[in-house]
């Protein structure tokens, strides 16, 4: 059975479905503090199962050790974690406690139940602002905000974790831009309050609920003046997680980060084009200042996954959108 923290979440609620396309079993725990129960059902609608779920959190030290004494627990995949940059600088220490501290008594439950084999949820965010993109793996590293800093921290300490004993396996995802919908249009991205990220704001603009959105800065030195990601599709990124299980069961995988990105950029007007395109919605935009912290040109150098997993994503920015807006349709907030 496969532990997912976090697992009701936008990342892990795609990402236990694939699990259970997969064959295999999957436990959540989720202390719902972003996220809904409801998300339980939707699943089972997909998939024809309802995984098993503990609402708890990883603070609890307790209940981070029964979870391993009341479930046969084979690996881990760690989502569960607070994630908005601007929130974090207001609260940096709920954000190193619920992502630092819960990652200790995670790891610690593992530890002590001989369960060895953790997928972790890292973010492209580690690789700082001084890079130059396609980013690689083996570039040094850096955090700008103290949610990065919780991202890169728990790197580090998943790398001294396995320098003091081999017998760990440990996968590290670099996540770049997760955007889109299940293709059902059943889970999706469902933020409460107004969005930090890109795709929840064009959709909540497209769909009238949001007057006019703002392009965060056109004075950028790319080609049309705004900000470039590597966008990626969210089941395209579930799969991910599902090879890197794999290649932990194949190779015993050591301590090893791998980036989760398409390898190909789309700047912000390109993004806000394709969705008008794909949906016939128009998007009311206006150009505005730029966004502290913003880097002008983020997309990944996907080789490593390639290589290693034999993973690529599949999916293009026309499917994004599509499924992004049927989710909006039928949930969207
Ligand atoms: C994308 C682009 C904005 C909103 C963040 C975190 C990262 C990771 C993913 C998650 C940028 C522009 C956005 C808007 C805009 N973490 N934008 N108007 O900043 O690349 O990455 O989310 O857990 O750590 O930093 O993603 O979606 O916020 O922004 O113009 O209203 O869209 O400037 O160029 P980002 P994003």
């Amino acid at each position: 059975m496969i532990l997912v923290t976090g697992g009701t979440g936008f990342i892990g609620s795609h990402t236990v479905c694939e699990l259970i396309e997969n064959g295999k079993e999957a436990v959540i725990v989720d202390n719902l503090s972003n996220s809904s129960d409801d998300v339980l059902d939707k699943i089972k609608k997909i998939t024809g199962v309802k995984p098993a779920f503990v609402k708890g959190d990883l603070c609890d030290k307790a209940l981070c050790d029964r979870l391993f004494k009341e479930y046969v627990i084979d690996s881990v995949i760690h989502f569960a974690g607070l994630k908005a940059v601007g929130e974090s600088v207001q609260k940096p220490l709920e954000y190193y406690e619920n992502n630092v501290y819960g990652t200790l008594n995670l790891l610690d439950a593992m530890r002590k139940n001989s369960v060895k084999k953790i997928v972790f949820s890292s973010s492209a965010t580690v690789y700082g602002m001084k890079n130059t993109p396609p980013l690689k793996e083996d570039m040094p590293l850096s955090a700008t905000n103290p949610y990065g800093r919780t991202k890169l921290f728990i790197e580090e300490i998943l790398n001294d974790l396995y320098a003091s004993d081999n017998g760990w396996s440990i996968v590290k995802l670099r996540y770049f831009n997760p955007v889109g919908a299940h293709p059902t249009g059943i889970i999706g991205e469902a933020p409460s309050g107004y969005p930090n990220n890109i795709m929840p704001v064009i959709l909540r603009t497209a769909a009238g609920k949001i007057e006019q959105m703002c392009v965060f800065g056109a004075d950028y030195d790319t080609p049309d003046g705004s900000c470039i990601r590597d966008y990626i599709h969210i089941t395209d990124l579930a799969k991910g997680h599902i090879k890197a299980l794999e290649y932990i069961e194949k190779t015993g995988a050591g301590c090893v980060a791998v980036n989760l990105g398409t390898g190909r950029g789309y700047s912000v007007f390109e993004l806000i084009g394709a969705f008008e395109r794909v949906t016939g919605k128009k998007v009311n935009y206006r150009v505005g200042e730029r966004r502290k912290g913003d880097v002008a040109v983020c997309y990944a150098d996907p080789t490593k996954a390639k290589e290693l997993f034999g993973w690529t994503a599949e999916k293009g920015i026309d499917s994004m959108c599509e499924d992004a807006w049927r989710f909006q349709q039928n949930y969207g907030k």
